[in-house]
């Protein structure tokens, strides 16, 4: 098969008189786990809900497996699985019925206890969906985008409310659904998440894309380090594009007076960090 697997281009989308997403362009490869990033109202969910099918855009061409979502055909959404923001479907169904219900939407789907079980809600299968705790619901929600067995994957932050663990076992999912080859498009506010997942990212900001690429090469002067230590109780932090001459300063002196730098550390900037400087509001 040929062709990209999401195919964005000039892509709009108003709410009355709001602008959600102002034109913006992205593409995803097969096989790779793409992140969308942004702060509340950036506009990630209207964007994957316009590639879900379930928005209609304003302006610009999507595709999506080489289909345009809008038409809703189901060839597209038999290779699609999904797990919405909101969740909360079927809330008197079972865990295993909600399942089961939804495999058959599927044309090979895999087996429900399978499913239960990969995303750890082994126990559960005959507590009602309206009995689960916050996180549980959000495994379901899981757990119901996989069970179609799709080729791509929309996860709109797919991890909040999980406790750490079961943010490690879901990120282990993530990552043997990649091995297999699947396409994933996630959305996330935990930086770690988006680090550690994703091929690419791109940071949404105010309805536009403000910066495109591997988590590793998104630092936005690729030579700064940051130098950190401890002195007199007091952490200090330097950002220099020359970590050995700073360093050499910073010991020299501490020596030459008869300190020490405790807990001296030299990093490169985190995502973390380089997102909130590019998505800072700008001060008034
Ligand atoms: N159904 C709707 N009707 C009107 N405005 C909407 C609707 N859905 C979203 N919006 C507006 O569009 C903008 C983008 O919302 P969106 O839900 O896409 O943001 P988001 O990036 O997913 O945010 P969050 O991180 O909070 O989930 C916001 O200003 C929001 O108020
Ligand atoms: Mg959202």
């Amino acid at each position: 098969m040929s062709g990209s697997a999401i195919e964005v281009s000039g892509l709009r989308k108003s709410y009355g008189a709001n602008e959600a997403v102002r034109g913006i362009a992205f593409t995803v490869e097969r096989g790779e786990v793409f992140g969308l990033l942004g702060p509340n109202g950036a506009g990630k969910t209207t964007t994957v809900e316009i590639l879900e099918g379930y928005r209609r855009r304003s302006g610009g061409d999507v595709r999506v497996l080489g289909h345009d979502p809008e038409r809703r055909e189901r060839s597209l959404r038999e290779r699609v699985g999904i797990v919405l923001q909101s969740s909360g479907m079927y809330p008197r169904a079972t865990v295993r019925e909600a399942l089961e219900h939804f495999a058959k939407l599927y044309p090979r789907p895999r087996d429900p206890r399978e499913t239960i079980a990969l995303v750890g809600l082994d126990g559960k299968e005959d507590a009602r969906v309206r009995e689960l705790s916050g996180g549980q619901l959000r495994r379901l929600d899981l757990a119901l985008a996989l069970v179609g067995d799709p080729e791509l994957i929309f996860l709109d932050e797919p991890t909040t409310g999980f406790d750490p663990a079961a943010r490690r076992a879901a990120w282990e999912t993530i990552r043997a659904l990649r091995e297999l080859g699947k396409t994933i498009l996630l959305t996330t506010h935990y930086l770690d998440e988006a680090q550690s997942l994703a091929d690419r990212v791109a940071i949404l900001k105010d309805g536009l894309i403000v910066a495109e690429g591997a988590p590793t090469e998104l630092v936005p002067e690729r030579s700064r380090y940051s130098v950190s230590y401890v002195l007199r109780g007091e952490r200090f932090e330097h950002v220099t594009d020359d970590p050995t001459t700073l360093l050499n300063e910073l010991t020299t002196g501490a020596l030459a007076r008869g300190e020490r730098l405790e807990d001296l550390r030299v990093g490169r900037p985190s995502l973390e960090e380089i997102y909130l400087e590019l998505t800072a509001e700008e001060a008034q």
